[in-house]
């Protein structure tokens, strides 16, 4: 194949990962901590790779703009494994689109890597997938190896040097959630994933208890959707995310991803409960808050967060499918 075109959707962790393991400089992107998501059926990214045998250099066309080199750059240094993987030193043309807001904490990077590595293999014309596929979006983004699939996902930390242990895996279960995506701010976020995890493991003093109780809130987690038991899940889901933003708020210097909105949204969500709608909050590397709740819940939870002063905007989203190829040309 000399074209491919692949969509994947956006996953949000509920299990939060921050922070890498030491990989001698390897760049193989290994966690600190394991992670699991959920995949949504809303927010993706459409990816396609076209192989350019006259081509002297990588192009990278995002939402219809040609980047620059910086930001081609991370696309090639992606590029540069699968050309490894095909034995093939060709360069590509990779045209993709968002539906996700770029960079500004929607998980845009979950989306983009793993669409690109399942476009960039099936151009290369590579079979990799399951916990392949995985392990090779993960070198783009950690929270890209977890879109591989779709529903509840368990990405494992795993403990070999080579990252070969380190892959998502569908986690079998019959709970049925909504994620209630409440938009807290807008534009492109100051302190990237990668910057902000680095920053907060070398600075932290938080950090080490972050790694060293993060394995019990995993295995919770995990137990809470092999269970169904939305109110479990819910409650470890906001213990971990809290415990991640509090290493942020401990780094020297400190920096917040939260505004003023975040902090109003996050207390709508405690007032729901107190009226007795089950409703969790989440946040990332942005601003944004997003509600887990159950799918009877998702239009008053909806509801009541668009009220928030501040809240830019509500989207319900439900469990979503995995990657896949959606076209391939010789
Ligand atoms: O995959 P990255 O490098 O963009 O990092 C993702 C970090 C968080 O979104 C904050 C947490 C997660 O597990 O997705």
């Amino acid at each position: 194949m000399s074209r491919a075109t692949a969509y994947a959707h956006t996953n949000i962790a509920l299990v939060k990962y921050w922070g890498k393991r030491d990989d001698g400089g390897r760049a193989l992107n290994l966690p600190a901590v394991g992670s699991l998501s959920l995949t949504l059926d809303r927010f993706g990214t459409e990816t396609t790779v076209e192989l350019a045998p006259e081509g002297r250099q990588d192009v990278l066309v995002l939402d219809g703009v040609e980047r620059p080199g910086a930001e081609v750059a991370r696309v090639s240094a992606f590029l540069d494994l699968v050309r490894q993987q095909a034995g093939r030193q060709l360069y590509a043309r990779v045209t993709s689109r968002n539906d996700v807001p770029t960079a500004a904490g929607l998980a845009s990077s979950a989306s983009a890597f793993c669409a690109l590595a399942a476009a960039a293999t099936a151009a290369f014309g590579l079979r990799v997938e399951g916990g392949r596929l995985s392990i090779l979006a993960r070198r783009g983004s950690g929270s890209a190896a977890r879109s591989v699939y779709g529903g509840f996902v368990l990405l494992q930390r795993g403990s070999r040097d080579d990252g070969e242990d380190c892959f998502a895996e569908p986690i079998a279960s019959s709970l049925d959630a909504r994620l209630v995506v409440v938009r807290c701010g807008s534009g492109p976020k100051d302190v990237g994933s990668t910057s902000g995890m680095g920053h907060s493991q070398r600075t932290s003093p938080y950090f080490p208890a972050w790694v060293e109780t993060h394995a019990r809130d995993l295995s919770d987690g995990h137990a809470a959707v092999v269970a169904g038991d939305l109110p479990r899940l819910g409650e470890v889901m906001e213990h971990s995310t809290l415990k991640m933003h509090a290493t942020t708020f401990s780094a020297r210097p400190p920096f917040f991803y939260w505004t003023p909105t975040t902090l109003a949204a996050l207390q709508e969500v405690k007032a729901l409960r107190g009226r007795g709608t089950g409703a969790w909050a989440t946040m990332d590397a942005g601003p944004h808050v997003k509600v887990l709740c159950a799918p009877a819940d998702a239009n008053a939870v909806a509801a009541a967060l668009g009220t928030v002063p501040g809240v830019l905007g509500v989207d319900i989203a439900a469990p979503g499918p995995g990657a896949r190829v959606l076209e391939t040309h010789a």
